[in-house]
């Protein structure tokens, strides 16, 4: 019998030289072609974070797919951090470095109470920018991250060290 993280390694594709030559891109996309598989993640994301949080905030886009699951698991809200422009005011704005230029990501700042424990949720963490720029905009509004969860972590660029002043409880299913 395979483990949990043995099938999330054997769905996800590797994609070699996309979205540029040199790259192998981790595509999660087939675990959502999976609803026994996907059941099952979502299930594995609660149990890590039963008790431990007020309120979940996805990361748009991928961070929304199991992120509101996790949420209504949990039966807790489920906040959505979207990119620039997309949310109507008031919203609190955070801007962080990409490999070329920069992105900003925003939350309505009237969703998250002073002292809110909150689960950081995305995909993939990676560099961890974007999830950095997430805890940051929680703090500004107030609330506390308290985890961070993803899919998979790319452990060979160090994304835990730049969260790792939030909380140690980062958690991913499975690491490359
Ligand atoms: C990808 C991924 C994470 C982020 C990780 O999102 O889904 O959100 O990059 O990278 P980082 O740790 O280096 O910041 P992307 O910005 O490509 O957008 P998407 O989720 O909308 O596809
Ligand atoms: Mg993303």
């Amino acid at each position: 019998m395979s483990t949990l993280q043995e099938r999330i390694d054997q769905t996800i594709a590797n994609v070699a030289d996309f979205p540029k030559p040199g790259i192998q891109y981790k595509d999660i996309t087939p675990l959502f072609l999976d609803a026994k598989l996907s059941n099952e993640i979502v299930d594995a994301f609660a149990g890590i974070s039963k008790g431990k949080v007020d309120a979940v905030c996805g990361i748009e886009s991928r961070g929304f797919l199991y992120g509101i699951q996790i949420a209504q698991k949990l039966g807790v809200p489920f906040i959505l951090v979207r990119k620039a422009g997309k949310l109507p005011p008031p919203t609190v704005s955070e801007s962080y470095d990409l490999e070329y230029g920069q992105a900003t990501i925003e939350v309505n700042e009237t969703y998250i109470k002073e002292g809110m424990r909150i689960l950081v949720h995305d995909d993939v963490l990676a560099t961890g920018g974007t999830a950095e720029a997430c805890a940051k905009l929680i703090e500004k509004c107030g609330g506390k991250v308290t985890q961070f969860s993803f899919i998979v972590n790319l452990e060979f660029l160090n994304g835990a060290e730049k969260l790792s002043r939030f909380t140690t409880d980062i958690v991913s299913l499975t690491a490359y």
